[in-house]
């Protein structure tokens, strides 16, 4: 029985999230630059992208690039910063191929203009696709996702459009960058840090969390499925108690 057998349909998580780490140390051991730990990475993103679409995710959301990540060398932002340019030219087929609307969340004003000109054409022309919501998460910090939050409501709450007393986790969640999307049911990280770094953290408050030692630029569909089997095996109690669930 090959391992995509072993997944069952009817229990997908209906949102993957990924922080797809380990594109440096990828480069280092086999004596690379970093950026072609980047470049290599690319292909991960597609397989991914492709796989989650046609085993029937409706949201699968990456972390591209942090709001910490601008800290790195410059050297190394510009690389990433073209390599989104570049993926987008080149991805929007396999998009419209497979039906996949695109969606990014984060502080989308900090990147490149051309980033973000092709960012916002990829999502336009993307936009009546529904097979499955690809987000990327670029100059995304979840902390500064929650204070853009708060000032958000706060001017509501300021104009009389919001009482105080209203506010609860639907408001907060209609004002986040994620606001469309529903909580993320299985969160990977990969490289074998077992962190999250400032990903999605109201978001994740009931995840399953699955660490695997693959650096991100070998992880392929075959790793995926691993993930969602790891997944399925999981009791989700949500606080209740294992009686209660089954
Ligand atoms: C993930 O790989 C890509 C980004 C954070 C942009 P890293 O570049 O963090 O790779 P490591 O962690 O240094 O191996
Ligand atoms: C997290 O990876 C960010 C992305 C994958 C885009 P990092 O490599 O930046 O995280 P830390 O610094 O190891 O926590
Ligand atoms: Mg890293």
């Amino acid at each position: 029985m090959s391992l995509i057998e072993h997944i069952h349909t009817d229990y997908l998580p209906k949102h993957i999230a990924i922080i797809m780490d380990g594109n440096g140390r990828w480069a280092k051991q086999k004596g690379l630059l970093r950026t072609v730990g980047h470049e290599n990475g690319t292909k991960s993103v597609r397989q991914t992208v492709e796989s989650s679409a046609e085993l029937g995710i409706k949201n699968l959301t990456l972390y591209a690039f942090s709001t910490e990540n601008w800290n790195r060398p410059k050297l190394e932002v510009q690389t990433l910063m073209k390599l989104l340019v570049s993926s987008l030219k080149k991805e929007i087929k396999t998009l419209q191929k497979n039906d996949i609307k695109l969606n990014a969340i984060g502080c989308l004003n900090e990147l490149p203009q051309k980033a973000q000109k092709e960012l916002l054409e990829v999502i336009e022309k993307t936009k009546n696709n529904n097979r499955m919501c690809l987000t990327l998460a670029l100059s995304y910090g979840s902390r500064e996702e929650l204070i853009n939050t708060v000032k958000k409501i706060s001017i509501k709450v300021k104009n009389n459009i919001i009482s105080p007393e209203n506010i609860d986790e639907s408001v907060i969640n209609e004002h986040l960058y994620t606001q469309n999307l529903p909580d993320v049911d299985l969160l990977i990280r990969t490289s074998g840090e077992q962190r999250i770094s400032n990903f999605l953290l109201w978001q994740i408050a009931y995840a399953e969390l699955y660490f695997t030692k693959v650096l991100w630029p070998d992880f392929t569909k075959e790793h995926l499925y691993e993930a969602i089997i790891e997944y399925q095996k999981r009791e989700r109690r949500f606080g209740k108690t294992s009686e209660q669930i089954n």
